[in-house]
């Protein structure tokens, strides 16, 4: 499907927390891995469809810090998938150009896992189309910490901090902050998710559990973006 919105004014980076597998799957009577399997198609629909619409980067929340207190299979599951998605997807998202970039603490994720993200992300490393932050074990609380220990690291001064030292010690840094921010499922909330680079970034929450999630409605909601009106605080 190629993509009819209009190029004027399209959000450059789109945030997305993938909820509601679980219910989904629990509608349909099936176990909750089967869900964030369904979820792993709509991921590729929607990494495609903002390929088409020239979306410069995508970041979608796959695994959170907190997301360890779910029962081992179903934890172990979505690291399975997480597997599978880079080892399957790697190919058509090199051939598409994408720069795959994980972010999250790599380190606290099991070798199998951690080693397929580190190979996705070489292999795609020199591509210029769309950039695909994937975040896995991702907190936006601890890439705060994260960011302040690197820069105490450093030995800055604390009279010379500024919201650069900290953007540029995030996992995003060099990206500009997401300007638009999507949440499936029914929730209204940010569950940790970049607390610090959605600062100024407008939401958009829809009932759509992720498994159902298409790609008209992803278009409906960028357009709605662009008819937005930004002020960042200003009074104009
Ligand atoms: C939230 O739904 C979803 C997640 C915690 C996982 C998201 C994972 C995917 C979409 C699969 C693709 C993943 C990778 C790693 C490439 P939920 O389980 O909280 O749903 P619920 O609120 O209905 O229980």
């Amino acid at each position: 499907m190629t993509s009819q919105l209009n190029k004027d004014n399209l959000p450059e980076h789109i945030a997305i927390i993938m909820d509601g597998n679980g219910r989904w799957a629990k509608a349909k009577n099936r176990p909750r891995l089967f869900g964030h399997n369904a979820g792993m198609k709509t991921l590729k629909k929607i990494v495609r469809a903002s390929s088409d619409a020239g979306i410069k980067i995508i970041t979608m929340y796959a695994f959170s810090t907190e997301n360890w207190k779910r029962s081992p299979e179903e934890v172990d599951g979505l690291m399975n998938i997480a597997v599978e998605y880079f080892h399957k997807e790697v190919g058509e998202l090199h051939e598409n150009n994408v720069k795959i970039n994980v972010i999250g603490n790599l380190n606290g994720l099991g070798k199998k896992v951690r080693e397929a993200a580190v190979k996705a992300m070489d292999t795609t490393a020199a591509n210029t189309g769309l950039v695909l932050n994937i975040a896995l074990n991702y907190g936006g609380r601890d890439e705060i910490i994260h960011a302040v220990k690197a820069l105490m690291a450093e030995g800055i001064s604390p009279e010379a901090v500024t919201e650069q030292h900290i953007s540029d010690h995030l996992y995003t840094k060099g990206q500009p902050d997401p300007d638009l921010l999507i949440r499936t499922g029914g929730e209204s909330r940010l569950s940790n998710f970049m607390l610090w680079q959605m600062a100024y970034s407008e939401f958009m929450f829809t009932d759509i559990y992720w498994p159902d999630f298409e790609v008209d409605v992803y278009y409906k909601m960028i357009e709605n973006y662009q008819n937005r009106n930004r002020r960042y605080g200003s009074a104009e």
